[in-house]
Formats: structure tokens, C-alpha cells, sequence
């Protein structure tokens, strides 16, 4: 094939490469079907190294700008992840075309148009399962835990997925590992490696019974589609699922639910719990009465009171010194804190920092804790949407209440919103009633209820100025009787 310009990618999935090897060959004039595009280590018989021809070299120079249209880095950067040989080639003909005509890739009809948009569509939908089916196993190494995950993607999406995982798992050390391609994060940055195979990856831990309730729990009969569910949930991403084995055991259940039901009723999600209950629950028995701080926070990681701790990524122990003269209680984890083990660490903790600093109390000299150890959500999409614990799970949870109370034994403490308020004095009470003021004394712990930070974020900014000035107040009226 005399005068096909061959193109030798190191890197094939990455555009920046891509186009900064295609951008001499627009400007130059080299049509699409006198380019070749392969990888390093392909062998050679479409990719000889040929020398653009004279009559390449002459053809259309037309100007030295390369059009590139905004919608097509994004299209690019999928596409170029899909196994597909031909994706480059693809790829630089839409390249080509779109420098006559701009607006080419808004033409769904166009038969190169169409076929890039579905290998991104069949990339995305790959990048959508692993974010689905990774499941971690904790390893223990050198510098402590670590959390590895197999997983088998179809196209080379590792590089497109790993920030989700980064920004969803910032607080745990971990890789996900494929057969083509590693990454790892160390809490800091994500680092790329070649893959490795599935018997190289831990197989088993406690994780797996974590993962096989939570997936029960969430299974609802009532909704069950067997073949939609396949669709999402192909055969061949089974195998690595801890909570695969329940699968066929679930569905049986459901069809013998809904045979059973009587006409026009479906199995409600209550027959779901009673699949759950029906499984193997994950319970640790902690032994004795905790006496320090470090046994409750060792204690409350290990809880397994309620069912929160099924769902939950882990529990979150309070933090600060034993001498805390102020012990502020919020209601429960967030999605940041659960991911990270630390209280007040996302959206409400940067609330309550700030109105801690204009009140003059040092966070670092305040015991932080929650009401509820384990975070409380329901998944929607991608988001795990908080929900407000029950009264029955405030109260199981004050077991680690008092016993931080009891330790910490603070002049003050802080409640934060209606729950918190519960936990701290065992019954229920308003919260705008009994704001501004302090009850008991500080001798023998005193109490000052205010409303919770997130609150204030969801306020209009105008409303939000005098509910903070309130805020900041009750915090002072705290200190102050803490100091006093
Ligand atoms: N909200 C709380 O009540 N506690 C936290 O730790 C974070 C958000």
C-alpha cells in the first residue's frame, strides 16, 4: 500500500496523544483513507513504516488552524477507550470532515457520526458497571489497611473511572485491578500500572457478608424484572460479586412471592426485610463496658446494634481529647464522614467550623461526635441520599453516647438539632423552643440545644445571615459557661 502514512500510538487510549499526533496531518492535507492508525506492539503489516507520499504532501494545505469542534474532545476521549480496532481511523475521518463541515457531528444520521456516538455510548455504559460491580477486599500491608478490587471491563475504561473512585473512596487506600491496566490510590493521587491477574487479588474477607446483606437489603421483590435486571447486571459480572450467590436464591423467592400473592397485589418491600432477616446477619459481640476513649472508638467500629451498620461504610467514633471542656453532638455521619470515619469533615462540618471560630471555641479542644454512629441513607443513582434515623435507632445508639459523655464527662455539651437534642436529654423537644438557653450547669454538665448546621445550608441567604448570627450565639452562650 504504497504511500499510506502510518501511525504508531504508545499511548492509544489517551487524546492528547491522538491529537497531538493528528493535528500535523490535518494541516498538512492527509486524507483519512492514506492514514493508518495503530498501537506500539502491534505487529506490522498494515503499519510498515511508509513515508507520506509527494502527492500526500502536496494535497490541501489549507490553513494551519485545525477545527475542533467543542462537543468532540468529550466524543474523542470515549471513543478511543473502546476495544473497537477501527476507533481511530473513525476518528480522524470525522476529524477530517468536520473541517468542511462544522456542525457534522450535530447530524445523527451521518453513518461515522452514529458510529462514534455508539461506541461512546457502549464505553460509558462500561465505565457505568464498573462503578457498579467493583467490590473491594481489605488486604492488611505494611503501611496498614488497603482495599483491593478485581474487576474484568470490557473496553480501556480504567483511566475514564478511576476519579469516581478517587472522590467516592478518598479516605481509604486502595486498586482496582484488571487484567490490562492497575490503578491506585493512596489518598492522595491515583497512580497507573500494568494489569494483573484475577489470582493476585485477595478473594475473601468480611467484606463479602457486608456486601451480600446490603445487597438483599436493597433488593425489592415488588420491582423485581428478571431480564432488566441481567441487562444491568450481565452473567459475566457475577463471578466477582460477593453477593452473586444470593442472585438466583432472591429471584426464586420473589417469583414464589408474587405466585403466592393474592390478584393485583406484588410483593411489598416488607417480604423483602424478611428475605434479609432471613440471611445471615454479620454481628459482633463487644465485651464489657468500654472505659476509654480508644475502647469506645475500637467498641463502636465493631457495632452491630442496629442494621445501620449493614449499609453504612463504617461506623464513625467521636473525636477530640478526653478534657474537652465542650462535646458538640450532631445527628449522624454523612456521605464524606461514612466514606472517611471522621465526623464533620463535609458540607455541615465546614458550617459548623466556621461558626465554631467566630464563637471563639478551638475545634481541636472539642469533643465532635454524632447521635448515631452509622451513616442512614437510601441509594438514588449515584448519590446515597440522607435520611433521618429513626427514634428506636437514636436510642439504641445513646449506649455510645453516654458512654462518651460518661468519659469525656464535658462542662458542656452541645446538641445540634432536633435528634441530637433526643439523644442528649431522652426525650423529645423543640428545638426553636429551647435554643438560647442553658440547662443544668456546667458543674454537672450543661446543656445547650441549637439547630443543626446543615440546616443553614439549606436557607436562603438572607434567612441564612440571621440563623447563623443565632447559631454563633448559642455556641458562645456555651463557651462562655464552659469558661466560667
Ligand atoms: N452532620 C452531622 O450531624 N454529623 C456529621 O458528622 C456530619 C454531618
Amino acid at each position: 500500500m504504497s504511500g499510506l502514512i502510518s501511525i504508531v500510538l504508545d499511548e492509544p487510549t489517551d487524546y492528547d496523544a491522538w491529537r497531538s499526533r493528528v493535528r500535523e496531518l490535518i494541516q498538512d492535507g492527509i486524507a483519512p483513507e492514506q492514514v493508518s492508525f495503530g498501537s506500539a506492539g502491534c505487529s506490522g503489516d498494515l503499519f510498515g513504516a511508509a513515508a507520506p507520499s509527494a502527492g500526500a504532501r502536496r494535497a490541501l494545505r489549507r490553513s494551519s488552524e485545525v477545527r475542533v469542534p467543542r462537543n468532540f474532545p468529550k466524543l474523542a476521549r470515549q471513543v478511543l477507550c473502546h476495544r473497537d480496532a477501527g476507533r481511530h481511523a473513525l476518528l480522524y475521518r470525522l476529524l477530517w470532515r468536520v473541517q468542511a463541515s462544522p456542525r457534522l457531528l450535530e447530524n445523527e444520521a451521518d453513518g461515522d457520526v452514529h458510529a462514534a456516538k455508539r461506541l461512546a455510548q457502549a464505553v460509558r455504559r462500561d465505565v457505568h458497571k464498573m462503578k457498579a460491580f467493583v467490590r473491594f477486599r481489605r488486604v492488611e500491608t505494611e503501611e496498614g489497611e488497603a482495599f483491593v478490587a478485581w474487576f474484568e471491563p470490557e473496553h480501556s475504561i480504567v483511566k475514564l473511572a478511576a476519579t469516581f473512585f478517587a472522590e467516592r473512596f478518598a479516605g481509604m487506600r486502595w486498586s482496582i485491578v484488571t487484567p490490562a491496566c492497575s490503578v491506585h490510590w493512596d489518598g492522595q493521587a491515583l497512580a497507573f500500572d500494568s494489569g494483573a491477574r484475577r489470582q493476585d487479588c485477595p478473594d475473601d474477607d468480611a467484606l463479602e457478608a457486608h456486601w451480600r446483606v446490603y445487597y438483599s437489603s436493597i433488593f425489592n421483590p415488588a420491582r423485581l424484572k428478571v431480564n432488566a435486571m441481567r441487562a444491568e447486571m450481565p452473567k459475566k459480572y457475577w463471578k466477582n460479586l460477593p453477593e452473586s450467590r444470593l442472585i438466583p436464591e432472591l429471584t426464586r423467592s420473589a417469583e414464589r412471592a408474587q405466585r403466592a400473592a393474592p390478584a393485583g397485589s406484588s410483593p411489598s418491600a416488607a417480604s423483602a426485610r424478611r428475605l434479609v432477616a432471613a440471611q445471615p446477619q454479620q454481628t459482633v459481640a463487644v465485651e464489657g463496658r468500654p472505659d476509654s476513649l480508644a475502647a469506645v472508638r475500637a467498641a463502636v467500629s465493631q457495632c452491630a446494634r442496629c442494621d445501620l451498620c449493614h449499609f453504612a461504610t463504617t461506623a464513625v467514633p467521636g473525636v477530640g481529647p478526653a478534657d474537652a471542656p465542650i462535646m458538640v453532638v450532631g445527628e449522624q455521619p454523612g456521605d464524606q464522614e461514612d466514606l472517611a470515619g471522621r465526623p464533620f469533615i463535609g458540607p455541615a462540618g465546614q458550617e459548623l467550623d466556621a461558626a465554631l471560630l467566630a464563637a471563639g471555641i478551638d475545634r481541636e479542644q472539642t469533643y465532635l461526635t454524632n447521635a448515631v454512629k452509622h451513616f442512614k441513607f437510601v441509594p438514588r443513582g449515584k448519590r446515597r441520599i440522607h435520611q433521618r434515623p429513626t427514634f428506636g435507632e437514636v436510642d439504641h445508639c445513646r449506649w455510645w453516647l453516654d458512654l462518651e459523655r460518661e468519659i469525656v464527662a464535658p462542662r458542656m455539651t452541645v446538641a445540634l438539632g432536633a435528634t441530637a437534642a433526643r439523644a442528649v436529654l431522652g426525650r423529645t423537644v423543640s428545638v426553636t423552643a429551647e435554643r438560647g438557653r442553658v440547662m443544668g450547669d456546667a458543674r454537672t454538665g450543661g446543656i445547650v440545644v441549637t439547630t443543626h448546621p446543615a440546616y443553614l445550608l439549606r436557607l436562603p441567604e438572607r434567612e441564612a445571615v440571621e440563623q447563623r448570627r443565632r447559631f454563633v450565639a448559642d455556641l458562645r452562650l456555651a463557651q462562655e459557661v464552659a469558661e466560667a
